[in-house]
């Protein structure tokens, strides 16, 4: 459930017009809602209540600091992968020690900066940088606390770009070799093992791969245990999907995805930690664009949009749906025609929909991307220099442009000319 209806035939973000958004911010933009990130909050702490557990909110979704305040007035915990979104969350209001370190890759200096700053725990994921984490902690006379990311080999069906957890996928240590690295990390110096972590992709539609990948973590966490490790908390990550569609998509709630945590980690005694980024943010998100153009090809129709996929690249990246909706009301009974709604970058791929049934538009129309919040804004570019258009926050009656669109000289002026030009 999400908080943009239409009201007397107009699209609202809460209490909101569009309309009123689009005249003073102008198109594109991007609207969140408040009410909508608070209630997909709860869900999952309710999901969890009964249980030690920690919602760390995957900042990489959507990390505008506005959203992740809201979320951290809530009591949210953050996920973050590089020292940006780790500085993006301290700016936020975050503390330290509410925030847990995941990402592949991370170098030195993010490991110094977050030990610095204070960290509830690195999600390491493999010994070379379990070594590096030792080195930088113990030079700064620091202990770091570790979990050790698993990678259970277990499919996490979803689309091949976002599945984390198969041993063929670069993530986390080899499940077979967790005993071995475990026994490593504790002989080194600045490390602390805390607990176990695991993430095996996003946009998962079926408890079954969760469950199975769970119960493979509350077993190594029982054997750990019996080699000596206090291992005290487990996190499993993010994932859980959403519907994309309205009509026919009906993905696990976080209330039957909680039952099953509580199913195979209740008896353990251990904290629960969770990264869910998409559940909290997609559907907390639209964003709207503006008809510029209709054009008639050959058999087929073009909706041209202001929006472009360097705006929204999910249509173009994962060949993603998002339902596409007018912001003044269709009437019910109006014939819907198949169009191509595109934008204006100069690559084929620029297609948000193929023959996608519609109702009739005109230049100036407004339209709205709906579940655009999470990998939305965050993964936009400047590709054919192209503002990163604005984002805004609604909370009731009230609105807030959280993040403005640059101007062209900011834009341009970023660039430097070397001195034999
Ligand atoms: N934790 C870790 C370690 C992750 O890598 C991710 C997402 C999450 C948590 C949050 O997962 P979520 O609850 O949002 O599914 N750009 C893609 C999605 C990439 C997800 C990457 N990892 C998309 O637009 O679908």
């Amino acid at each position: 459930m999400d908080h943009f209806l239409y009201r007397d035939g107009i699209l609202h973000a809460e209490d909101v017009p569009l309309p009123e958004i689009a005249a003073e911010v102008g198109t594109p933009f991007y609207c969140y809602s408040t009410a909508t990130l608070t209630r997909h909050y709860r869900l999952f702490e309710e999901a969890l209540s009964g249980l030690d557990h920690m919602v760390c909110y995957s900042v990489k979704s959507l990390s505008n600091q506005a959203i992740l305040r809201t979320l951290a007035g809530l009591g949210a915990g953050m996920d973050v992968v590089s020292g940006g979104e780790y500085r993006r969350a301290l700016a936020a209001g975050v503390r330290g020690e509410k925030i847990v370190f995941s990402g592949v890759g991370k170098t030195r200096e993010e490991m110094g900066f977050a030990l610095a700053h204070g960290i509830r725990q690195f999600n390491v994921e493999s010994d070379a940088e379990l070594q590096s984490l030792s080195e930088v902690a113990s030079t700064m006379g620091k202990t770091a606390p570790i979990t050790l990311r698993v990678n259970p080999d277990v499919d996490a069906k979803t689309h091949e770009k976002i599945a984390t957890g198969r041993k063929e996928d670069k993530f986390g240590i080899p499940i077979s070799r967790a005993p071995e690295i475990y026994a490593q990390a504790t002989r080194l110096p600045g490390i602390e093992v805390v607990g176990v972590d695991v993430h095996i992709g996003s946009q998962l539609t079926d408890l079954a791969p969760f469950e199975a990948a769970f119960t493979k973590i509350a077993d190594l966490t029982r054997s750990l245990r019996a080699d000596g490790h206090d291992i005290r908390r487990v996190d499993l990550g993010g994932g859980l999907g959403i519907p994309y569609t309205t009509s026919n998509e009906t993905p696990p709630l976080p209330l039957d995805y909680g039952a099953m945590i509580h199913r195979v980690f209740g008896g353990l005694d251990i904290e629960v930690e969770i990264e869910p980024g998409r559940l909290i943010a997609g559907n907390a998100g639209i964003l709207v664009a503006q008809v510029i153009y209709l054009k008639q090809g050959e058999g087929r129709d073009f909706l041209i949009l202001d929006a472009a996929m360097n705006d929204l690249i999910r249509p173009a990246m994962y060949g993603a749906h998002h339902d596409i909706v007018p912001v003044i009301e269709a009437p019910a009974a109006i014939d819907q025609r198949p169009v191509d709604i595109v934008g204006p970058v100069c690559e084929s791929g620029d297609t948000f929909a193929k023959q996608r049934p519609m109702p009739p538009l005109a230049a100036g129309d407004l339209v709205a991307f709906r579940s655009a919040g999470a990998y939305g804004a965050v993964m936009s570019s400047e590709y054919n220099t192209r503002p990163m258009i604005p984002e805004v926050l609604v909370h009731e009656d009230q609105y807030a442009v959280i993040r403005p669109r640059p101007s062209f000289d900011e834009i341009i002026n970023r660039d430097k000319l070397p001195n034999w030009l």
